[in-house]
């Protein structure tokens, strides 16, 4: 059955290169996950953008003396080339500084202050005296009130993950002077949040497939109680409110960013020549919607942004919030002000793409922290995708190449090796279906690696270069079989490793592209007919030579960011 999917990932903030951390975090899950869903005949829309606005653009744009638009301008096509590099296939990734999405951000004002899910109210603010302005959360760093961590920010906290407002902080201090901000009275819209602590609770108990970590921060963060939040903010870079008298305030940057995945889909509709088109992702109560996101953006996943929807009405809520843990970078946390970091553009003009989404794809922080060592990474570039996949691959199709006119040799009656050998593919092509149904991405790339040992074990017990001699029959059967399995590995590989996917197509023989093919196992196993012409084979991936561990860490912290 073909299922509609939704694929909201994180809106990453255009204030600074990506780095590894990000592609663990959401972007790597999100694409394994679209172009599984487009083999299984699925009909997918993945979203995301440049999270345009907000401090963190505006800090970077004071500090380099420039506006906020002229860094938005740098970073964001910066990550489109990012993601086209890397094969990260989004139906359209674009940014929260567009006509389209201030549009879709005011009729959501609107209609909640309509309902009366946004309030006017004054408040007090963080004032600094010496800076003589109103302070963005961000702006004001002191003590968690709740697990004591010194340096939490006025807006969340990095070490417990509660969302904070700047009067919640213990010993707060303008991070520019360093001086105790003053609390000043001015007006804002709130948005009322206390009104959906029992439908969000009920609505999450029922999310039983969650994963345990989203589940359980959720649960905690609802029973501690929601507050209504201020929505607006005393800035000038942002959506503006759409009502008169409040030029000099914004719209807060995650109430309109979590919008963007809204608009991003009307974007993309317009753009599509079908303008309702988005509506089959938003309102067709049959369609999943999937956020892949870091797990320090789980609040405004799992309860705000649901909040925000329940206000508005008719608009699906999100089916899973598959967030990852961290990743960390040579048993350190990836810092970019101490460029303690792998850029991914870097990485990028150094290597190629999918030896990269092979180890962030075994080694995912998807149930926990795990770290990126660049030891670990030519060890399994070497160990795994050179000796185990790419050798079947090599040594089946060259030898094939060599010995059989470049043709897929014709099988005699298949031995119980052979049919126990296309048994395990397709087991595990149904086991690695469930795994990725249910975003469980570790576990099926494992399994496809298990099938390419086995298939090298098969090889190895019935040595075709050995009977081509005596036996040249029983090779074509061998090498049949080999070919066979390697083009499902193709398949149940190619939402993980896009760009060798692409090339051993190719080398199959195959025209177009390998995303037009599809999941389905008898389907690859037919493909492969006797007699069709091959193409001149080459290794899939290369051997990384040790001395990179060394010439790569000694980079790190070297530079500035
Ligand atoms: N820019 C935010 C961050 O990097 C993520 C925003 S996700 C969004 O943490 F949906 F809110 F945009
Ligand atoms: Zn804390």
């Amino acid at each position: 059955m073909s299922e509609r999917i939704f694929i909201g990932v994180a809106w990453p903030y255009a204030n600074g290169p990506l780095h590894l951390g990000h592609v663990a975090g959401c972007y790597l899950a999100a694409d394994i996950f679209a172009r599984y869903h487009r083999l299984k005949g699925s009909d997918v829309l993945m979203v995301s953008g440049s999270d345009s606005h907000g401090t963190p653009i505006t800090v970077r744009a004071d500090r380099e003396g420039v506006t906020p638009e002229e860094i938005l301008n740098r970073y964001h096509p910066q990550f489109l080339e990012t993601w086209d590099k890397l094969g990260i296939s989004f139906d359209l990734f674009t940014s929260t500084h567009t006509e389209n999405h201030e549009k879709v951000v005011h009729d959501l004002f609107r209609v909640l202050l309509e309902r009366g899910y946004l309030y006017k109210k004054f408040t007090l603010l963080a004032y600094c005296p010496d800076c003589d302005r109103f302070l963005p959360d961000r702006y004001v760093e002191g003590v968690c009130p709740h697990c004591g961590f010194e340096r939490a920010r006025g807006d969340q906290c990095d070490n417990c993950g509660r969302t904070l407002d700047p009067q919640d902080l213990l010993q707060a201090r303008c991070v520019l002077s360093g001086t105790e901000p003053e609390f000043r009275e001015s007006e804002h819209f709130f948005l009322k949040l206390s009104a959906f602590q029992e439908p969000l609770l009920d609505w999450v108990n029922q999310q039983h497939h969650w994963r345990p970590n989203v589940l359980n921060f959720t649960r905690r963060f609802l029973e501690g109680g929601l507050k209504d939040r201020a929505i607006t903010r005393d800035l000038q870079w942002g959506v503006p409110i759409p009502l008169e008298g409040y030029e000099g305030k914004r719209i807060y940057v995650w109430f309109e960013a979590v919008t963007g995945y809204l608009s991003a889909a009307t974007e993309w509709a317009q753009r599509n020549g079908s303008p309702d088109g988005w509506q089959d992702y938003w309102k067709d109560p049959n369609t999943k919607s999937y956020y892949f996101i870091g797990k320090d953006n789980i609040p405004f996943h799992t309860i705000i942004w649901p909040a925000m929807l329940m206000a508005y009405g008719g608009l699906n809520l999100p089916y899973d919030v598959p967030a990852n843990e961290f990743l960390s970078l040579e048993g350190r946390k990836f810092s970019t002000s101490e460029n303690w970091a792998v850029w991914v553009h870097d990485y990028l003009d150094r290597y190629d793409p999918d030896p990269l989404r092979y180890l962030l794809s075994i080694n995912m922080p998807e149930s926990g922290d795990t770290d990126f060592s660049w030891a670990e990474f030519v060890r399994r570039n070497n160990d795994e995708l050179v000796a185990t996949y790419g050798n079947l691959v090599h040594r089946v199709l060259s030898f094939t190449y060599r010995n059989f006119d470049g043709n897929v040799p014709s099988p005699g009656p298949l031995g119980e090796l052979e049919q126990g050998l296309l048994d395990t593919a397709r087991a595990t092509m149904e086991k690695m279906d469930q795994d990725l149904h249910a975003c469980h991405f570790k576990a099926a790339i494992a399994g496809a690696f298990s099938l390419a040992q086995e298939a090298n074990r098969y090889l190895d017990t019935r040595a075709p270069w050995r009977s081509i001699k005596e036996d040249r029959a029983e090779a074509a059967t061998t090498l049949w079989c080999a070919i066979s399995v390697i083009n499902c590995l193709k398949v149940l590989l190619s939402p993980f490793l896009p760009f060798s996917s692409q090339k051993l197509h190719e080398f199959l023989g195959f025209d177009g592209r390998v995303e037009s093919g599809a999941w389905d196992f008898q389907a690859a196993i037919d493909a492969i007919e006797p007699g069709k012409a091959l193409r001149q084979p080459a290794p899939l991936y290369t051997k990384l030579d040790t001395q990179v561990v060394e010439e790569e860490t000694e980079r790190l912290g070297a530079r500035v960011a």
